[in-house]
């Protein structure tokens, strides 16, 4: 087995804070998850490297802040970025609101032919929903853009959530 990189793919994460892109990535990147997970400050990335098509893809992650006040610049984070997560909560009503903005940043920011993947986090609180798989998927076909409901914690749906946005890319 050689160690050689076929492709580099930068993936960003965005969506309000507390939605759980810090989570995602720790579950994609070292299969961890942790209910006390702190807001990030400024911007982070971790990769894992995959075989696609035979070929070695190093998946490079970046995930930032939700928060406004601890955003790292905009136009270095989209930079070169192939593939985003556009995520949000099931639980929370507003951050599937607030959806169309991040989605209207990533397209003024990134390449026109970038990969999105809408992402809605917390699937295991499904007692607690607030916004339909019917809602998210007909914004999803609106928008072209691929979906699916994850659980970072229960590590359901995240691997092809990554995986689908990959291969695309590919
Ligand atoms: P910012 O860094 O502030 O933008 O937030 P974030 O989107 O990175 O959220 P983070 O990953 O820090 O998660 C916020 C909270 O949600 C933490 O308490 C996580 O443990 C929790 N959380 C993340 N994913 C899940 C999930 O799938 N299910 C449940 N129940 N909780 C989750
Ligand atoms: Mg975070």
């Amino acid at each position: 087995m050689g160690e050689k990189i076929d492709y580099v793919f930068k993936v960003v994460l965005i969506g309000d804070s507390a939605v759980g892109k810090s989570q995602i990535l720790a579950r994609f990147a070292r299969n961890e998850f942790s209910l006390d997970s702190k807001a990030t400050i400024g911007v982070e990335f971790q990769t894992r490297t995959l075989i696609i098509d035979r070929k070695n893809v190093k998946a490079q992650i970046w995930d930032t802040a939700g928060q406004e006040r601890y955003r790292a610049v905009t136009t270095a984070y989209y930079r070169g970025a192939f593939g985003a997560l556009l995520i949000y909560d099931i639980t929370k009503r507003q951050t599937f609101d607030h959806i169309p903005r991040w989605l209207e940043e990533l397209r003024s920011h990134a390449d026109k032919n970038i990969v999105i993947m809408l992402v809605g986090n917390k699937s295991d609180l499904d007692d607690k929903r607030a916004v339909s798989v019917e809602d998210a998927k007909e914004f999803a076909q609106k928008e072209g853009l691929f979906f699916l409901e994850t659980s970072a914690m229960e590590a359901t749906n995240v691997e092809p959530s990554f995986m689908t946005v990959l291969t695309e890319i590919f």
